[in-house]
């Protein structure tokens, strides 16, 4: 059900969910210190408890009462890449209910790049916001993915198409810089304002999980998704193609190119997913993105399709 900024702020207010819009994907909001919306949260999505939640914030203000050390690289970070798809991993303060982080000792906060996110925080309080969709589903981008996951009985901000598409990048500060999620902010460009190198976190056999999240599956439509390995000599209408470019095969009823555009890609790829079950389509092809590609969004996208595809 479609509210209005206000409308959102006294829902907020009174202890309900409402899903907003981002610049990477609609999250679904609630008061980060009611700690029954934040349950709510969970619950609607049917999340996982031990999978901790990203705190919203709309100025630096917010920071103090989140977290009782704020790292000079924190500080670097946010002038440079705030509001935007950028989320710190700070050790928590004692203020912030355990349910958001899910038991850890630290929390995740961004501030997104959205008027009406930021509008709606400003008016309210900092929010947690996980990716609106139902649990294991594509992050929805667009207000239509939120009616398809929840027949039109959660209330959302319509602010149109997510103009990044995918989730922000999830660094960690609470030791060397390491990311744990890649997004369209890459560990290059936060090892120029760090002025230091940027681990990425590969998979981890060992110990607590540094990001509960990477162990469950995500992303997933039902359509089965597969790296293209060789173009197709007679393609399906139940065959779903993304193609870098159109040229290669013409005889395939859903064939979609982004033509060399990989924030294009980034931007619908998971509106292609959602269009590919909607289609009734079995199966979707990706064509390969090249491995040696230095594009921004070139890790983020391989890492959510490999995880779409379940690898
Ligand atoms: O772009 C985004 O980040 C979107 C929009 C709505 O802001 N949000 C989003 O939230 O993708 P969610 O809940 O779908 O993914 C949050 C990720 C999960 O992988 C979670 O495990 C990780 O962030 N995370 C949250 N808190 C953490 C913490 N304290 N330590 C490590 N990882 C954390
Ligand atoms: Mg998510």
């Amino acid at each position: 059900m479609k509210v209005t900024v206000g409308e959102a702020v006294e829902l907020i207010k009174e202890g309900n969910v409402v899903a907003f819009p981002t610049e990477t994907v609609y999250g679904l909001g609630a008061d980060v210190y009611n700690v029954n919306a934040v349950k709510k949260s969970f619950d609607i999505k049917g999340r996982p408890s031990d999978n901790p939640l990203i705190v919203h914030i709309s100025n630096l203000d917010q920071l103090k009462n989140l977290t009782d050390h704020l790292p000079e690289h924190a500080l670097k970070l946010a002038d440079h890449f705030w509001p935007g798809p950028l989320t710190l991993v700070l050790n928590k303060s004692k203020e912030v209910p355990d349910i958001v982080t899910g038991g850890l000792s630290t929390v995740a906060i961004r501030m997104p790049n959205h008027k009406m996110a930021l509008d709606l925080i400003n008016q309210t309080c900092p929010l947690t916001a996980p990716s609106a969709n139902r649990s294991g589903k594509p992050s929805p981008t667009r207000p239509e993915h939120i009616i398809s996951d929840y027949a039109d009985s959660l209330p959302y901000i319509d602010g149109g198409v997510s103009e990044v598409g995918l989730e922000s990048t999830v660094l960690d500060l609470t030791g060397k810089p390491t990311i744990l999620r890649p997004g369209l902010i890459t560990d290059k460009m936060i090892a120029d304002v760090l002025q230091e190198s940027v681990k990425s976190h590969k998979h981890q056999k060992n110990g607590p999980l540094k990001s509960p999240g990477t162990k469950y599956t995500h992303y997933k439509p039902l359509a089965a998704i597969h790296w293209l390995e060789a173009m197709p000599q007679n393609p399906t209408p139940e065959h779903y193609y993304i193609l870098n470019s159109e040229n290669k095969i013409t005889s395939a009823e859903n064939i979609y190119s982004y033509e060399g555009d990989f924030r294009l890609l980034a931007r619908n790829l998971y509106d292609h997913f959602r269009d590919a079950d909607f289609k009734g389509c079995t199966d979707i092809f990706i064509e390969n993105i090249p491995k040696n590609l230095s594009h921004p969004a070139a890790s983020a996208l391989v890492n959510r399709i490999n995880k779409a595809i379940g690898a």
